[in-house]
């Protein structure tokens, strides 16, 4: 079976296998298929297991598969470095065998990856506007869950069947969601305030199926264009949601005392994405539009 080849894949042709039912991502695009009546279907087997991954292929006959799986660790990310070996089990062997197993069955792979493979270096500093392209070699490899995602970044890159969607701290419209970078970051004692690129769930993860219907394969900065800083945020936050809302600010070396494992902060270059898309929106303006308005509080009269 060889890849589609011809530009997109028809409406009616499609048939999404998704795998990371339970998980965050996985989640939001059941729902996204489901508002947009894609036929979906949630894979069952285990990304290490390779026949299960088969059997499930053999059964559902998709068009396309997604990746939403992998273990991303609880409460973060520092999970991994006391966890080497099921970080590698899922991340590593598990993504790789999905990949391989998709390409000998000729269908193309979106994997939700990561942009925490990058750090900002003289070539791309803080504040220049200079990010990281696709094409630029991982420099992050601080924590063990960035130091394996990177390794297999590279690996995947020789599959011509994969699309690598690096994803940067996702934010979606629910504020709920304990996952969610901004939840996250108002539940903080302390934060950094650092500019970062970072990714609107709300308006990717439908140009991500997107992605799927037009076939594109490679590597994609997954991020809306340009960075946000906490302080930005958090002042939106205060702004939209909660006028009560303070914080306080530490330092990176204040940070350190209280990870395991360093956190990358970046610049990724979201130009090919833009030019693909150019609808796509800036990092603040998704920010108001797809978060801070939807969840604005009513202001009495
Ligand atoms: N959230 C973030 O901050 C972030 C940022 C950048 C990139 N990403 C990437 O995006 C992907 C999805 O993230 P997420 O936040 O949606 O993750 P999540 O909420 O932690 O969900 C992970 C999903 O993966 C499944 N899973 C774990 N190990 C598996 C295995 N061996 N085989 C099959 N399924 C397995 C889990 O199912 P079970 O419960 O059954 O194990 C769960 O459904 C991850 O690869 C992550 O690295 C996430």
């Amino acid at each position: 079976m060889g890849l589609p080849t011809n530009g997109s894949t028809g409406e009616n042709q499609l048939k999404f296998l998704i795998y990371g039912r339970t998980g965050w991502i996985g989640g939001l695009l059941g729902k996204l298929c489901e508002a947009q009546g894609i036929t979906y279907v949630y894979g069952t087997g285990r990304l290490e297991n390779r026949s299960s991954l088969e059997a499930d292929i053999a059964e559902v006959k998709p068009s396309h598969v997604f990746n939403a799986a992998g273990v991303t660790g609880r409460p973060n990310v520092d999970w991994c470095e006391s966890h080497k070996v099921e970080t590698i089990t899922t991340n590593v062997v598990g993504t790789l065998t999905l990949a391989d197993v998709c390409r000998s069955k000729g269908l193309i792979l979106i994997n939700y990856a990561t942009g925490c493979i990058f750090e900002y270096d003289s070539l791309h500093t803080l504040g220049s506007g200079v990010g990281f392209k696709e094409e630029d070699t991982p420099n992050f490899i601080g924590s063990f869950y960035s130091k394996t995602k990177a390794m297999v970044e590279d690996l995947l890159h020789n599959y011509e069947n994969v699309c690598t969607l690096r994803v940067r701290m996702p934010i979606s419209s629910d504020l709920s969601n304990p996952r969610n970078f901004i939840t996250k970051i108002t539940r903080y004692d302390k934060v950094v305030d650092i500019p970062n690129s970072m990714t609107i769930l709300d308006e990717l993860l439908p140009i991500s199926l997107e992605m799927a219907k037009r076939n594109l394969t490679g590597i994609w900065n997954f991020t809306n264009p340009g960075v946000v800083s906490h302080n930005e945020i958090l002042q939106l936050y205060k702004d939209y949601v909660d006028p009560n809302f303070a914080w306080k600010n530490f330092t990176l070396e204040e940070q350190a005392k209280v990870i395991v494992a360093p956190r990358s902060n970046n610049e990724l270059d979201a130009s090919k994405l833009k030019n693909e898309f150019p609808e796509l929106l800036s990092i603040k303006e998704s920010l108001i539009k797809y978060v801070f308005e939807p969840n604005q509080i009513e202001v009495k009269a």
